[in-house]
């Protein structure tokens, strides 16, 4: 088991020249950083069809929730995959020259971007359930039979929209810190996580 994950790290990591400081710092592999930004472009997208979810037409309501609930669906099932991925794939280290407190914030803070990945979309499929919604993927429905109960899909509505708030505000203030990383300090950070 040890032995496939030792064998899998070298593929995942490469080396990049940061021409700042001349020096070599690992950066992440081709499958975490078409994970990373995937799934960015995902939770852009899902995250503001969920706050104009009340700017539609509303007998266009059912259309744009259900577009919304698969994108958001998607997003889980490839945060699944990507932990897979993850698990098999050991992250470079960082680099050398980083300070104490970036060294401190960044995991907790990927830890949690990583928890309200998976829990966000979990709480909105329980909304949409017990709102008496069909799932429909175009080919094929599915309909649980769940009568609309607002005892049940107003509290998890107002918990869904707290857990994207947190999301997008800890997704901001991780976007604030990559691009500190690139303009201010001209660390090699940004470099790690960018296409190659
Ligand atoms: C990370 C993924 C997701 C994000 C960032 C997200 C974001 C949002 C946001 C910002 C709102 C508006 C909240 C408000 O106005 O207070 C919302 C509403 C909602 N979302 Fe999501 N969502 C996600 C995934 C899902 C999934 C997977 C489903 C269902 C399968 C879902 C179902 C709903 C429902 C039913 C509403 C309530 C809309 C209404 O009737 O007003 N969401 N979402
Ligand atoms: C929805 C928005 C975003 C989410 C949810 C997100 C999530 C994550 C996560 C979970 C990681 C950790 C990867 C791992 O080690 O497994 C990460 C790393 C990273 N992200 Fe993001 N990200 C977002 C947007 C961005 C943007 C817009 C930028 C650039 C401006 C960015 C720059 C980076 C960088 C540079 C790293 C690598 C950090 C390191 O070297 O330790 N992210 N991101």
């Amino acid at each position: 088991m040890e032995s496939s994950v030792k064998q899998a790290m070298p593929d995942d990591r490469q080396t990049v020249r940061s021409p700042a400081r001349s020096s070599t710092a690992e950066r992440y592999g081709a499958g975490a950083v078409a994970f990373h930004w995937i799934m960015f472009v995902l939770v852009l997208i899902v995250g503001a069809l969920g706050l104009l979810h009340d700017s539609w037409p509303k007998r266009t309501h059912v259309f744009w929730i259900n577009v919304h609930a698969i994108l958001g669906l998607s997003l889980w099932v490839m945060l699944i995959a990507r932990f897979w991925w993850r698990m098999r794939h050991v992250p470079p280290k960082l680099p050398f020259e980083i300070g104490t407190l970036s060294r401190r914030l960044a995991t907790p803070a990927h830890l949690g971007l990583y928890a309200l990945m998976f829990i966000t979309p979990i709480v909105g499929v329980v909304t949409f359930i017990w709102h008496g919604r069909v799932f429909d993927f175009g080919l094929f429905q599915i309909d649980f039979g769940v009568r609309s109960n607002r005892g049940i899909f107003e509290p998890t509505e107002d918990l869904h929209g707290y857990l994207a708030y947190a999301l997008f505000a800890l997704a901001g203030l991780h976007i604030a810190a990559a691009l500190w990383h690139r303009f201010v300090v001209h660390d090699g950070v940004m470099a790690r996580m960018w296409p190659h």
